[in-house]
């Protein structure tokens, strides 16, 4: 099944990005946020990045017209289900939410629908369970930042059929990026190994043993890393971190997970990283 159509619910720092790949890649797409203000502002990062692309001769500004024009916006799950064959879902990262929304949706959309979600760390399993069609749910994990990264990290769900996961790892090389399939595991591959050596780092700054600036120094020189584990988590979102690494510590039983609490005292002040432009480090302007 060629996928032409697709709904991104949730329009925040993954969202626009999964949004704009599509488009970018012919994809006719329907953004859903909670209100019209959210909306607007994914648009303009959309437009933002695109403009960027232009500037660096990446696409012609006729491409970056046509991906505009293939976008389209609602508040309303239901309106963008019923029309997509593939919905990506990219909201918090709390089960709550993940699963009042692929209730909705699998009421709302066709029946061979593929349901995907970008979860981090929630299973894929669990949130097929929220549905009545588990062999069509499937996680697509973009990495941040969607238009830059090229890793689709695509995890089966216990039920998951070979053609879903067949149709999923097609498009993402269509996307131009690069699929690996991987199985439902507490944190899948990314951040079961990510997540820990983030962690570590900020018990390292919270022990003493250095600066962040120094840390990150050390990583990115000593391990040849393109950037600092703590600067990385800032442009992560520190609640998504903790919200990731709760998960792993849970799922997993395992004390080597708990979350720093220094992390936890960064996330209760509001300190979340680039998007509330103070984390490890600080983003003015
Ligand atoms: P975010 O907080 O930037 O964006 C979430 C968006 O969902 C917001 O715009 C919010 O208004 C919207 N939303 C909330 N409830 C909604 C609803 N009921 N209907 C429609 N929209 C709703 O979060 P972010 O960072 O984009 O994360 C989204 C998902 O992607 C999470 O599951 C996260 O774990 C995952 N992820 C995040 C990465 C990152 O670097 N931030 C990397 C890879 C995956």
């Amino acid at each position: 099944m060629r996928i032409e159509r697709i709904a991104v619910i949730g329009g925040g720092t993954m969202g626009n990005g999964i949004a704009h790949v599509f488009a970018q890649a012919g994809r006719r797409v329907t953004l859903v946020d909670t209100n019209q203000d959210l909306l607007e502002k994914a648009l303009g990062l959309i437009f933002k990045n695109l403009d960027r692309q232009v500037k660096k001769e990446v696409i012609s500004l006729g491409e970056k017209e046509a991906a505009v024009s293939r976008i389209s916006t609602t508040t309303s799950m239901e309106e963008a289900g019923a029309e997509a064959q593939l919905i990506v879902e990219a909201v918090p990262e709390e089960v709550g939410i993940k699963e009042k929304i692929f209730r909705v949706l699998d009421e709302a959309a066709p029946e061979d629908t593929i349901l995907a979600s970008n979860t981090s760390s929630i299973s894929i399993t669990r949130i097929a369970g929220f549905t009545r069609r588990p062999h069509k749910v499937i996680g697509m994990h973009f990495m941040n930042p969607v238009p830059v990264m090229k890793l689709v990290e695509v995890i089966r769900g216990l039920a998951t059929d070979d053609a879903t996961t067949e149709t999923v790892m097609t498009l993402s090389r269509e996307l131009g990026k690069t699929p690996v399939e991987v199985n439902d595991f507490p944190g899948f591959v990314s951040n079961r190994v990510l997540m820990p050596m983030i962690n570590e780092a900020v018990f390292a700054l919270m022990e003493g043993v250095a600066e962040a600036e120094a840390i990150d120094t050390v990583m990115k020189l000593g391990m040849a890393h393109p950037m600092g584990p703590l600067a990385l988590a800032d442009l992560i979102g520190l609640d998504v971190c903790l919200g990731i690494l709760e998960v792993l510590h849970r799922d997993l039983g395992d004390d080597r997970y708990r979350p720093c609490p220094l992390l936890r005292k960064y996330v209760a002040a509001g300190w979340l990283g680039r998007k509330s432009g103070r984390g490890f480090f600080s983003y003015d302007g």
